[in-house]
């Protein structure tokens, strides 16, 4: 959505003035209390005991970024491993991005000497001083990588999305059970405090009926060199890995490399970066399964001879360049009234990024834009019993007729007292990396295997593999070009039917 800056002031205000309206306790209490920013709103506490030992297997692009935001009150990195050198190196080091600036920079220059590095997830494996891993891995090893370690006694925080297929995820869960260990996968809005805070904005019924959520993520790979899912390989590091690859599950280098654009490695667009979306948009819906998907997916750039390569040869990637899928998910009566659907619609392209990530709530009384995980807008609609709305209309909350609070116009201009309060709050918190790892640590250390809503961990299995089905289920109604319904035992992880089998779909 394009907003001009007064506008997107405006409407960030507006979402703190409406937070703290409704959550002032919450937020008094989090500053108040001084311990780890999402402690307060995740339901944990500052760890009594040692950290919990952690070996990281996976050190690329997405291991780093969690190296440099891993809690080391929490977690005591033992060791890391990955295959590739480079990026054995690049977990100390870092790689001059400020996302991922090394742990030496982190930890100091003593953390060399002390944290052990092995060259791939086996031999870390075999550590007995570990007692939990950070997998962030391409995709397609998410499963085998994560079982082998729930085996070997260890407790495991496996990036997203959970596996390549919902088979595999039900057997990560079942071997977790069995082995009596935790088994936390990232997506991490599920611990970032501008997602707690819109959710409950959405709670609380300040938008009013919603209808239809648009989520989007819009990249522009199109121009020469710009293609962050394509790197180059480098001849050396390739003829070390010579041989050793299959036995890890890649078919070759570029399958290594550049995992996230085959099939056999990646999941495209939906398992990439659609499920984080669609993750956020069920919790926003209450946490509710969706009823049916359908959608059109294309390699519409990559795929035409001539546009989207630049030796003017096909590209040989299998994943689409382009997605557009629509959801169809159950309304709060649903249950009592079958029209009461809500329609969550999702795009994914890559030759356009003048509107990049985001979701936009859009209810009967207000809509709301959270804007690339950072900032969150809140909008009122126009009625004719309290005046104005729109982009330039500042807001505060009033109690309704109902009791329950209520979106009313303001002739201020000034912030309000609450929205300071909010805002102070707010600026200290982070995307939920650290939280998530926070609250993995807490859970390990407390013995805590409960479910989330007793304080368990927030994206246990059981969870995740719903965004798995969501996202995977996507790819198939696209393969198949069918509407496709979802099935309540596709998300029990004791029924072992799955999208992927079910003969009405590959049938
Ligand atoms: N939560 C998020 O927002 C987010 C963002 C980006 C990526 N991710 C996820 O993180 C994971 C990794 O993505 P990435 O961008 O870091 O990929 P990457 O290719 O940059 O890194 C993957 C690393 O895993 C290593 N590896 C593969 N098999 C191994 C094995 N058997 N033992 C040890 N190391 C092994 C590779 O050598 C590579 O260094 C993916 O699942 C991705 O979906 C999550």
């Amino acid at each position: 959505m394009y907003f001009k800056s007064n506008e997107k002031v405006i409407g960030k205000e507006n979402f703190n003035t409406a937070v703290g309206s409704t959550r002032r306790d919450f937020l008094v209490g989090t500053v108040a209390a001084g311990t780890a920013a999402g402690a307060t709103y995740f339901g944990y506490s500052k760890l009594t005991g040692d950290p919990v030992k952690v070996g990281f297997i996976g050190t690329g692009d997405e291991g780093s970024v969690l190296l440099t935001q891993h809690p080391p009150e929490f977690m005591d990195i033992v060791a890391i491993a990955d295959l590739r050198e480079a990026n054995r190196k690049r977990a100390f080091d870092g790689d001059g991005n400020e996302h991922r600036i090394g742990l030496v920079k982190k930890l100091g220059p003593g953390c060399k000497q002390r944290i052990k590095v092995y060259n791939d997830h086996r031999e870390l494996l075999k550590d007995p001083e570990i007692e939990a891993v950070v997998i962030a891995v391409p995709l397609s090893q998410h499963a085998p990588i994560t079982i082998d370690a729930l085996k070997a006694g260890k407790h495991v925080l496996c990036e997203k999305l959970m596996a390549h297929n919902i088979t595999e995820c039900k057997e990560m869960i079942r071997v977790a059970k069995e082995y009596n260990k935790l088994l936390a996968v990232g997506h991490q809005r599920h611990y970032s405090v501008l997602y707690d805070n819109a959710n409950h904005i959405v709670q609380q019924g300040l938008l009013g009926e919603i209808k239809f959520i648009r989520a989007q993520w819009h990249r522009n790979n199109s121009f020469p060199g710009r293609d962050s899912w394509r790197n180059k390989i480098n001849p050396v590091e390739a003829a070390e890995l010579e041989g050793r690859l299959q036995e890890y599950g890649y078919e070759d280098m570029e399958h290594l490399v550049n995992w996230r654009l085959f099939n056999s490695t990646g999941g495209g667009l939906m398992a990439e970066l659609g499920s984080h979306q669609l993750d956020a948009c069920s919790i926003f819906l209450g946490k509710v399964h969706p009823l049916a998907v359908h959608g059109y997916g294309g390699r519409n750039f990559y795929g035409v001879k001539g546009v989207g390569s630049l030796d003017k040869q096909k590209d040989d990637r299998e994943i689409d360049d382009h997605v557009y899928v629509t959801f169809e998910f159950p309304g709060p009566n649903y249950a009592e009234d079958k029209n009461d659907i809500v329609i969550v619609t999702y795009s994914s392209i890559n030759t356009n990024r003048f509107e990049p990530y985001g979701e936009s709530v859009f209810g009967s009384r207000g809509t709301m834009y959270i804007n690339m995980e950072q900032e969150a807008l809140l909008f009122k609609e126009a009625s004719p019993t309290t005046g104005g709305g729109g982009p330039e209309q500042r807001l505060y909350v009033l109690s309704g007729n109902t009791g329950g609070p209520v979106l009313d116009a303001s002739e201020s201009l000034a912030p309000s007292a609450s929205a300071s309060i909010a805002n102070a709050a707010l600026e200290k918190v982070s995307r939920g990396y650290t939280e998530e790892m926070e609250h993995f640590c807490y859970c390990i250390r407390n013995n805590i295997n409960a479910s989330p809503k007793e304080g368990g961990l927030k994206c246990n299995g059981t969870v995740a593999m719903a965004d798995a089905i969501m996202a995977l289920t996507a790819n198939l109604a696209m393969k198949h070009k069918k509407r496709i319904e979802f099935k309540p035992e596709w998300f029990d992880p004791e029924n072992p039917a799955v999208p992927e089998k079910d003969p009405q779909i590959v049938g």
